[in-house]
Order: structure tokens, then sequence, then C-alpha cells
């Protein structure tokens, strides 16, 4: 029997549901095998960003074949990575790593995680005016995604304007984006006076983490937009409840971390597992955990 050796370099790492979601896609590639005479072993591995690249060469040296890149190392991933996808490239961080002869292969799943799950919660993109809030490395990695599905105009809010302003001017160029979609920056409190019908509101910060919401301007929700977090648990985050509370529609981003999980397994196998199973026994064990707790 073959494995593959497979990681998840992160700090803190310890929370990461990717070992549970890759065994799962493990069992349904095998399970489509007449003969299994491979399967995976996928492991966490804690690492500073002072450690990471010492350990990403150790893992290598023991047969890895690809790894999973989280906070805070996507950037320096995307430095370590001697090859990157187009997407990974304009997004200038790396969540999945894939052994090459040479190096690695430095892909970024995440847009293309958070598309399948709009996809599948039938979120129409496509012309749609778009807010993207925060500015962080989540907000660019899920650009490109967004700008490929063409919608009107892509806003970026973010606490910190200066980093909205500098993303959004990666977007200027028509290199980077040939149909000239309009991207620009904005402050949490100017979104009060721009009267732009968001069809699509995307929370991309870390705030639901600290049980907080970004400060935004009620009239942003005015048009009944759809609201997605990228932050998911047991229940709704703060952004997901006040959107909630003005009757929006409202996603949490499990869907999107079983999606990018997905593309990182297909990248590294050739095999593209059922999303939806998947995601249907993680978010039933969240549930069960958070009631455990209680
Ligand atoms: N579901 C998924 O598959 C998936 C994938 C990737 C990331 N994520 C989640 O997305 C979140 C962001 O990740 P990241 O990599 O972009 O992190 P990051 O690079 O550290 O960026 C954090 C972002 O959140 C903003 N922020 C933090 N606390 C805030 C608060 N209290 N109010 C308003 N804004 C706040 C920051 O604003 P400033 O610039 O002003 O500091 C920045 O824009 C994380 O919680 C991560 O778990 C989920």
């Amino acid at each position: 029997m073959k494995y593959y050796q497979l990681t998840v370099f992160g700090d803190p790492i310890a929370h990461s549901r990717s070992p549970q979601i890759h065994s799962a896609f493990a069992q349904q590639w095998q399970a489509s095998m007449v003969d299994p005479q491979v399967g995976i072993h996928y492991t966490r591995t804690l690492a500073s960003r002072g450690e990471f690249p010492e350990l990403l060469n150790a893992f290598r040296a023991l047969g890895g074949m690809g790894a999973n890149v989280t906070v805070p190392l996507k950037e320096l991933a995307w430095e370590l990575a001697t090859t990157r996808s187009p997407q990974a490239e304009l997004a200038g961080a790396v969540n999945t790593l894939v052994r090459t002869e040479q190096g690695w292969h430095g892909e970024n799943t995440d847009g293309i995680g958070l598309y399948v799950d709009l996809c599948d919660l039938h979120v129409a993109l496509k012309d749609a005016d778009i807010l993207l809030v925060g500015a962080g490395g989540a907000a660019r990695g899920v650009i490109p995604a967004l700008l490929a599905a063409e919608p009107r105009t892509l806003v970026i809010a973010n606490r910190t304007l200066e980093r909205a302003k500098r993303l959004a001017d990666v977007w200027q160029s028509e290199r980077a984006n040939p149909r000239q979609i309009p991207v620009s920056a904005s402050s949490f409190s100017d979104l009060a006076q721009n009267e732009t019908p968001w069809a699509v509101i995307i929370n991309a910060t870390s705030s639901g983490l600290q049980g907080e919401r970004p400060p935004l301007p009620n009239a942003i929700l005015q048009h009944r937009p759809f609201c997605y977090d990228m932050v998911y648990g047991a229940a709704p985050t703060p952004f997901l409840q006040w959107a909630s509370e003005q009757q929006c529609p409202i996603a949490d981003g499990l869907g999107m971390l079983v999606g990018q999980a997905a593309e990182s397994f297909y990248l590294w196998t050739g095999f593209r597992p059922d999303r939806a199973t998947v995601l249907h026994d993680l978010r039933a064990s969240i549930r069960a955990n958070e009631k455990d707790a209680q």
C-alpha cells in the first residue's frame, strides 16, 4: 500500500478540521477503486513563520507529497513555492503546496472553495454588486475567483483603509483584471453614504473569531443582500446574526472550508470528492462538540 504523506502547516493548528475532512475524502477515493492500493496519511504541523521553511524541507525529506497552509503562513508559502498557479500568483498567498521535482507548486484554492459553495447556495455573482469586507490573506485569496464570476462591481472595505486601497490597486491593471471590472476600496463609515444595491456581502475578516462583527452601517443591508461569513461555528457569527435580524439570507464559511479542501485533494490525487456528504457530517460533528461542551 502506498500512502500520500500530507499535512497542514499553521500556528495555531490544533483546531484544524483539515485532517477530518481529508480522511473523509480519502475514504471516498478508496471506495471508488476496485483494488485500493493507495491511502493518505494527513497530519497537523505546528509551524511559526520562523520554523516553516525548515519544517517544510524536513517534510519533503520524509516523503511529503503535499500540504495545506493556513494562518499565518500563506504569504510565506507563496514565497517558498518554486512555481505558482496564475490565481496564487495574483492572490499573493498560497494555501496548497503540491510536490514537484524542482520543489513545491503553489496554489490558492480558497477562491474556488468560496465560489463552489456560493454556487451550491444558488448565489448569483454575475453582474452582482459585491462588497468584500476585509483585506487580509483570505480576502486576497478569493478576489481572482470573484472577478472571474464577472460581478458588476467589487468594493473592498476594511478597518484599516490603507490595506483595502493597496489590495484594490492590485486589480487595476489589465493583466490582473482583463475585463476591467471596477474594483475600489472603502472605509466602513463611508459605506453609509454608498447607495450601491449590494447583492452579496462577504465577511472575510476574523472578527467572528473574536465574537465581534465589523462596525458596518445598517444601510448596506437595505436591499437584503446575501450575507456570507468565512468564519464558521456551531452558531451564527455576530455578523450573520446582525444580517439575519435584518431579514437577509445568510451562510457561514464551512462550505468554503470543505470546498477549498476538495480542490486541494483533487490537486494531490486527481480524485474529485463529493463535498455535500462531508459538509453534512462536519456540520453535525461541530454541533455535537458544542453540545458536549455545554
Ligand atoms: N472558511 C474558510 O475556508 C476560510 C478560508 C480562509 C480564511 N478563513 C477565515 O477568514 C478570516 C480572515 O482570515 P485572513 O487569513 O484574511 O486573516 P488576516 O490576514 O489576519 O486578516 C484579518 C482581517 O480581519 C480584519 N479584522 C480583524 N478583526 C477585526 C474586527 N474586530 N473588526 C473588523 N475587522 C477585523 C483585519 O482588518 P485590519 O486590516 O484592519 O487588521 C483584516 O482585514 C479568518 O477568521 C479565517 O479563519 C476561512
